[in-house]
């Protein structure tokens, strides 16, 4: 975040403007809350993970605050607003610009690399780093003590960290949302390894995948029945249901290790940093143009610019990442 904060400010400099930080998104723009974007303001933090203006849920049109939005573009002389964020900001921005004509730019922002239109957000490659890090560290109690490991990563509706981060560490199941692995199928590859005398395996759940059974009974674990301050379901516990169902079926120790927030955090990776940055930029430009009511995306190695609806749909995992992990599996 705070690489696209900075990208967009000195963008902003580069070309004689000035930027302004508004301070917990939408909210911010409600209730005067900014900081300056200067070239001081904004030395020293491309490699902080996190975002200095800090977030929120907020909501203008919920908070009947659309008013007060429309005031901060006139008092505050704005001639355009650059959103950074995932789904729940996206459907914001879009909402503003389209019913309200507010000159707004998308940038998408989420580890979970799920918003659509874009080949990759920023943060995903940073959480991808942190997963395989964690399991190449696990494999060594995995494999020195013959345990099963199951790794609970995020990934609320898809599993691309699970997907990715699986792959990459070389995982023995990886457990996502949009495909239905049954306990029974991983017992089954469990024991296959164990046949070629692989007597450890690493199983990645990402946490919104279901526990589901080869009888097409399907479970979405949750810790509580709350939603969180963006109305979703709070999903976790899935690594330890799990973990059960594998212990008592293959008699083999099983251990569970769930990543949570530490992948959302800590010092980007160069390729996020990159990629923010270049966002941040083109979304800049888009501003400058007065291009509004679109998203920054990336397709291949191209930055497009995208209208921010068609940005709406959930991107699934490619499945064909799968079925080259699977390969791996047994
Ligand atoms: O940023 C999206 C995400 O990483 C989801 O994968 C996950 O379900 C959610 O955040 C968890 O967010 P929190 O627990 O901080 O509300």
């Amino acid at each position: 975040m705070n690489a696209a904060i900075r990208a967009v400010a000195r963008a902003a400099i580069y070309r004689g403007d000035e930027a302004v930080g508004i301070r917990r998104g939408y909210r911010g723009l409600a209730e005067n809350d900014y900081m300056a974007l200067d070239m001081q303001t904004v030395a020293g933090i491309l490699s902080l993970g996190g975002t200095i203006l800090s977030t929120s849920s907020y909501e203008p049109v919920r908070e009947g605050a659309v008013g007060r939005v429309y005031r901060a573009f006139d008092e505050q002389d704005l001639d355009a607003v650059v959103a950074i964020g995932g789904e729940h900001t996206r459907e914001i921005t879009r909402q503003l610009h389209e019913e309200y004509n507010l000159p707004l730019v998308g940038v998408p922002k989420t580890i979970d690399n799920d918003v659509g239109g874009t080949d990759f957000t920023f943060g995903f490659d940073t959480a991808v780093q942190i997963v395989t890090d964690a399991i190449d560290r696990l494999h060594t109690t995995a494999q020195s003590h013959d345990r099963v490991m199951v790794v609970e990563v995020m990934g609320r509706s898809t599993g691309w960290i699970a997907a990715y981060g699986g792959l990459a560490a070389g995982a023995d199941a990886i457990v996502i949302p949009e495909t239905t692995t049954t306990v029974e199928e991983i017992v089954a590859g469990i024991q296959s390894r164990h046949n070629h005398h692989k007597d450890f395996s690493i199983v990645v759940v990402a946490e919104g995948a279901k526990l589901a059974f080869a009888s097409g009974e399907e479970r979405l674990i949750q810790p509580v029945r709350d939603t969180d301050e963006y109305g979703y379901p709070r999903l976790g516990g899935i690594g330890s249901a799990l973990a059960w169902e594998l212990e008592s079926r293959t008699g083999y120790e099983t251990r569970v290790t769930v990543l949570g927030h530490v992948q959302r955090g800590g010092t980007p990776t160069s390729t996020d940093r990159i990629l923010a940055t270049r966002f941040g930029v083109f979304a800049y430009e888009l501003a400058k143009a007065g291009d509004f009511g679109k998203m920054a995306a990336l397709r291949g190695t191209e930055m497009v610019a995208i209208p921010l609806a068609e940005a709406a749909r959930v991107k699934e995992v490619d499945l064909g990442i799968l079925e080259i992990a699977k390969r791996f599996f047994t």
